[in-house]
């Protein structure tokens, strides 16, 4: 009998992360594998646009769960999860990340006794501030096996007093990037957007501790005002930050467009002359395309990037801002690999295969 995964996603970091584990579970004999989407990202620049670029299978289960405030979304995925578990009975449950669709997705079979696959575990910020950073440590406290991009994140599990099921192998996303740069038509995209190769910025803000505080997003945005004065800035705004980019008013030479699926912003982010990002996993993607980073965070859990010279965080104040992106421009340090070879996949199959072989908890049973 074949190994029964099934994996939760929700969210759009997550669409990209599981799109080369599920083609490598379907690959593989003795595992097989379904997708639950819980509907945490619904519109279609957020999820069927992911879905057909990254040719993710259809879900077999669609939760419809949808916006609210975190404890009515996370709660209303709870609740629909533990009834396809309990139907599917599923060898384990594989979870990615950090957002609410993940913790819901460990809590609720952990509390069925099914396993739980946590990939991306050990990352930290150590800003229990962030919704994402209070997802990632319990997800990780619930997990049987956790997946770890790097050292430096399985050094997090075992202060933390975790350190059975660990395995470092990499980041998914590097593998996605590897896939998804094969099918990017770069001078199209840049005609497209009417831009030219390493004479633009990029930029993503949707972070609530940036966004939630009109202040605070208006000190990002004149940031960007002095920042475009070097080269124009694209931004594809989120959801939750496009009526509020309107509303405080746009910059000069900053363009706000939608939302861009992988592709598009693969190609656009290689080719910027830097990126300026609140995202977490857009960081390594700007890491392993060389472009420089200017990430607008007090911390960030991909410590890596930094300390390559690769990527500065900066505060919202906008001349440090400003004064980042100029450093950020001018310098190219060395480019060490970070984060796996874009093999992960494979890596993350093989050891749910050792681990898990049929059925039951890792461990001595
Ligand atoms: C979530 C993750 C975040 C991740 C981000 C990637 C959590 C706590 N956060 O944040 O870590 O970086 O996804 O995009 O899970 N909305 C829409 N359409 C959509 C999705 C959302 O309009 O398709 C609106 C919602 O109405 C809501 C806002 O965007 O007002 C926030 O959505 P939500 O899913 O709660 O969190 P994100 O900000 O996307």
């Amino acid at each position: 009998m074949s190994l029964k995964t099934l994996t939760v996603v929700g969210a759009r970091p997550e669409f990209v992360q599981t799109a080369p584990l599920a083609r490598e579970i379907s690959a593989r004999p003795g595992i097989t594998g379904d997708l639950i989407h819980t509907g945490q990202h619904y519109d279609y620049e957020m999820s069927e646009l992911f879905f057909s670029q990254l040719e993710l299978p259809e879900p077999k289960f669609h939760l419809g769960v949808g916006s609210g405030s975190h404890g009515v979304q996370t709660g209303a995925m709870l609740a629909e999860l533990d009834t396809v578990y309990l139907g599917e009975q599923p060898d384990v449950v594989i979870t990615h990340g950090d957002t609410n669709s993940t913790v819901a997705a460990a809590l609720s079979a952990a509390k069925l006794g099914i396993p739980v696959a946590h990939v991306e575990a050990g990352l930290r910020s150590w800003n229990r501030g962030m919704p994402e950073e209070l997802n990632r440590v319990v997800t990780d406290h619930l997990a049987d096996l956790l997946y770890c991009p790097g050292e430096a994140a399985a050094e997090n599990l075992r202060n933390e007093g975790i350190t059975e099921g660990v395995a470092i192998v990499g980041d998914l996303m590097r593998d996605s990037l590897r896939w998804t740069m094969q099918g990017v038509d770069v001078p199209k995209t840049l005609a497209d957007h009417g831009v030219s190769s390493g004479e633009f910025f990029f930029a993503t803000i949707h972070r609530a501790e940036n966004t939630d505080d009109r202040d605070v997003l208006r000190s990002i945005l004149e940031g960007l005002a002095g920042v475009a004065q070097i080269y124009p800035v694209i931004l594809p705004a989120h959801p939750r930050t496009r009526p509020l980019i309107h509303d405080i008013g746009v910059p000069p030479r900053v363009e706000i467009i939608e939302p861009v699926g992988h592709a598009e912003a693969m190609a656009l982010v290689g080719d910027a002359a830097a990126v300026l990002t609140d995202s977490g996993g857009l960081q390594k993607e700007v890491y392993w395309l060389q472009t420089p980073c200017v990430t607008v965070r007090e911390q960030t859990e991909w410590v890596e990037t930094v300390a390559a010279g690769w990527n500065r965080l900066v505060t919202t104040d906008p001349e440090a801002i400003e004064a980042a992106t100029r450093e950020a421009v001018a310098s190219r340090p060395a480019h060490p690999e970070l984060y796996g070879d874009g093999h992960t996949a494979e890596r993350i199959v093989d050891h749910l295969l050792m681990s898990l072989g049929r059925r039951g908890k890792p461990t001595s049973e």
